[in-house]
Order: C-alpha cells, then sequence, then structure tokens
C-alpha cells in the first residue's frame, strides 16, 4: 500500500516520515504551511528525505489556509520548524508540480492502492478536492491526525487541536468530502505518549537517523517536559502507526465529526456526535487506544534503535 503524506514538518512529522520510510512504501510528502511556514516546512521535507537517502519526491503546497490567517506552532517546533539547530540546506529540490496536483496524479497512478496519511493541517486535501471530488473514490485509506474528540485541545481556542483549527474551513471540505476516514486526535496522542527516559535512550543510539531527530527534537523535548506532559507526545508518530499497521488499534468508535467554523470560543472544535442523535451517517472512525508496546516498537525502529 503506498503512502502518500501530507504535512507540516515539523518535530512530530519528522517521526512519523522516518517511520513510514522504515516500515512503508512512501509515494510522496506533499507540504503544506502549518507548524512554520511553507518555505522551512519544504526546506525540512526536503532536508529529512535526504538526510535519510530516500528519493521520495517532494510536492510544495498550500503557504496560508483556505480563508482566514492562522498562527503558527514556531514556539513549539522551533522558528525553523527543526528545533532550529541551523543545519546545513538541503541539496534536493522539490519537484514543480503543486501538492494538490500531485495528489491528484497520484491517486489516479496508484487508483484504489494509496493510503492517505494527513499530519498537518487539511488545505492540500481541500484543494485537491474542490478540484476533483471523486478523489476518495481513489484512495483506500485516509488516515487524519487531527482535532480533539472531547473538546481538549492544544491551541488557543480550548476545544481546537492545531491541525484542525489552523484550517478549520479546509477540514469541513475533507470531512465532508470524504465519506469515511481514520482520525487519530490529539487526546489519543496525549494518552500514548512516549517515557521521556525511554525516548532520551532511543535517541541517543548511534544510528544517523537517531542522531538527526536528537538535534531537531531537544527543543520539543524540553517544551513536553517544562509544559508537564506525561512524556514526549508525538502526535503524528500515532497517526503513522495506525496507517501502518491497522491492526494496531486496540479501540476505536465510528462516529460523525463535524468541524465548527464560526464559535468565538470554539472556531476549530471537532464536533463528534458521540449519542449518534443527528442521524448523519458515521464519517470517522475514532481512534481510541492503541498496542503502545507496538507504538514504540515501531518508532524505536524507525529511529534504528531496536
Ligand atoms: O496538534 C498536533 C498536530 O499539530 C501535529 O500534526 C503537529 O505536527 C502539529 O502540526
Ligand atoms: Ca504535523
Amino acid at each position: 500500500m503506498p503512502l502518500l503524506i501530507d504535512t507540516d514538518p515539523g518535530v512530530d512529522d519528522a517521526l512519523a516520515i522516518l517511520m513510514a520510510h522504515a516500515h512503508g512504501e512512501v509515494a510522496a510528502l506533499t507540504v503544506t504551511a502549518g507548524n512554520v511556514g511553507l518555505g522551512h516546512a519544504l526546506r525540512n521535507a526536503l532536508k529529512l528525505v535526504e538526510t535519510i537517502g530516500a528519493d521520495t519526491p517532494v510536492f510544495a503546497g498550500a503557504a496560508a489556509p483556505l480563508v482566514r490567517a492562522a498562527a503558527d506552532a514556531a514556539f513549539v517546533h522551533g522558528r525553523d520548524g527543526f528545533g532550529d539547530t541551523g543545519y546545513r540546506a538541503p541539496a534536493r529540490r522539490a519537484a514543480d508540480e503543486h501538492a494538490a496536483l500531485a495528489l491528484l496524479r497520484l491517486s489516479h497512478a496508484h487508483a484504489g492502492r494509496l493510503t492517505l496519511v494527513a499530519i498537518g493541517p487539511l488545505t492540500n486535501l481541500a484543494l485537491a478536492l474542490r478540484l476533483d471530488p471523486a478523489l476518495p473514490t481513489r484512495v483506500a485509506r485516509l488516515v487524519v491526525m487531527g482535532g480533539a474528540v472531547t473538546g481538549r485541545g492544544n491551541t488557543q481556542l480550548v476545544p481546537a487541536e492545531f491541525n484542525i483549527g489552523f484550517d478549520p474551513e479546509a477540514a469541513h471540505v475533507v470531512f465532508t468530502g470524504f465519506p469515511h476516514f481514520d482520525l487519530v486526535d490529539w487526546e489519543a496522542s496525549v494518552r500514548h505518549a512516549f517515557d521521556f527516559e525511554r525516548f532520551e535512550r532511543w535517541v541517543a543510539a548511534a544510528d544517523p537517523r537517531a542522531r538527526f531527530y536528537a538535534a531537531i527534537s531537544r527543543k520539543v523535548r524540553a517544551f513536553n517536559r517544562e509544559r508537564g506532559r506525561p512524556g514526549v507526545l508525538a502526535a503524528d508518530a500515532l497517526a503513522m502507526a495506525v496507517a501502518l499497521e491497522p491492526g494496531i488499534v486496540t479501540r476505536a468508535e465510528d462516529r460523525h465529526v463535524a468541524v465548527e467554523l464560526d464559535g468565538a470560543l470554539t472556531r476549530g472544535a471537532t464536533v463528534v456526535d458521540w449519542e449518534r442523535r443527528l442521524g448523519a451517517p458515521a464519517n470517522a472512525r475514532i481512534v481510541l487506544d492503541v498496542d503502545q508496546a507496538r507504538f514504540e516498537a515501531l518508532a524505536r525502529a524507525a529511529l534504528g534503535t531496536a
């Protein structure tokens, strides 16, 4: 199953992308603004694939949300999105094709076999859907990292999670355009944090991937500790684990999920019809729990630390 990863690298994106290359077949990376601006996100994606020696094509996409501007997450990931390590610029260049067009072209090339893994704001996917509403008929599976299914978000709007909150209109287009998708939300990521000490040991390994990740994640690891989080939160890595190994999911619920677009306090919230009161068909398989040992094994192997 070829993977197409739409991403805003971002430190946890990087771990997800390392996992995809370690355990899967990556057709492309399509890049969007989000954690940091498109320029930095694209450079990070190119640097990552160059560092691991992968020939994965990288496509630049949306530089801004569809409708309203949004704040980035550079305060978490570093101004450059990769921990401000001052790494040497990659020699690798992005392909000329826009991410949304590449997404559509690859959905034809891999019709019926492509797994789309969306680990950033959904702007590129929304653009692709508006260009071709039949996109979902050619996609085998869509896995989205986003949302907070009981309202415990991670942005300045309490119930909103970053990926959805950065571009709520795009999320609305995707959540109404795809009849079904797997949703790995922020709250699940908090329940599946990596123990700080164990993670420090993984990134202390000699493997070049561990070395690179140790450098780019230093700031985020410190941020996680300072914020009193239960461990290293790697939301995108969790979504990638679900994409790579559907059987890793130990608890999930199928429900209808919608996106709030207008609330002064709630714009970007993912509203779940938990009691099925509205009668709308479930569009999301909400992942609630995974096999943590298996999740950690996939992440460790991606860093080269068995
Ligand atoms: O809320 C977590 C999500 O926002 C992750 O994808 C992280 O990379 C940021 O983009
Ligand atoms: Ca991300």
